[in-house]
């Protein structure tokens, strides 16, 4: 059997960090006197930081200067961080857990491919840090998702070619990042939005018992 391992994506797919996002993004554009949605929001998941602020800016047709915008970033970085550090293992997200424990048992080793810059922290929160064989976040990438590039130095800690790869992603970037790199992409989430996944569950609930054992070996021979 072709040896495989995982990478998942931290936002959205192990905790839902997206709603302390949206609080801290809302907050500066309210700031800037616009409204921003929840719909606003799901353009904004796994998009880095500084995309992020470029296109909440768009959305309220501001303009600002290279000084404004680093300003903003910092606040609204430590306005995030508020609700980060109340953060605990209650958070993880359903099937997060035994998904991690069932690649255990079955000796598939695991990475993370996160876009934040704050990823080392919120594992730590949770108390998952220690579990991942690696950790590949905003800070390790040059080029943000939907560039392969956090992706393929996953591959790279797992020892593995990127076509024994599979990756857990809940955000377009993300899975377009994942097919670009020739990896089997998971959408956790909507369906109808990640229908460029190569599968597509609700929630890491779903995942059926054969999937590591049948239907990925079978999808990669
Ligand atoms: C994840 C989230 C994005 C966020 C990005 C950067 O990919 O889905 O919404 O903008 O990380 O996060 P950071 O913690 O570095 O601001
Ligand atoms: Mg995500």
């Amino acid at each position: 059997m072709n040896k495989i391992g995982v990478i998942f994506d931290l936002d959205g797919v192990i905790v839902d960090t997206a709603k302390y996002h949206f609080l801290a993004w809302k907050q500066l554009a309210n700031h800037l006197g616009f409204e921003f949605t929840e719909a606003h929001n799901e353009l904004l998941k796994g998009v880095s930081r500084v995309r992020s602020l470029e296109i909440l800016l768009d959305i309220g047709k501001v303009s600002l200067s290279e000084e404004k915008k680093q300003e903003y970033l910092k606040s609204k970085n430590e306005h995030y961080l508020k609700y980060i550090m109340k953060m605990g293992p209650e958070e993880i997200l359903p099937g997060a857990n035994a998904l991690l424990d069932k690649l255990d048992n079955l000796g598939i080793e695991y990475v993370l491919g996160s876009a934040s810059k704050n990823a080392p922290l919120i594992l730590k929160q949770v108390n998952l840090f220690e579990r991942f064989s690696g950790i590949v976040d905003g800070n390790s990438v040059t080029k943000a998702k939907p560039d392969p590039e956090v992706f393929l130095i996953g591959a790279q800690k797992l020892n593995l070619k990127p076509e024994q790869c599979v990756v857990f992603e809940d955000a377009i970037a993300g899975v377009e990042a994942a097919n670009k790199a020739n990896m089997i992409s998971v959408g956790i989430g909507d369906s109808n939005t990640l229908h460029e996944a190569d599968f597509n569950f609700k929630s890491l609930t779903e995942i059926p018992h054969d999937f590591f054992t049948a239907v990925i070996p079978e999808k990669i021979m």
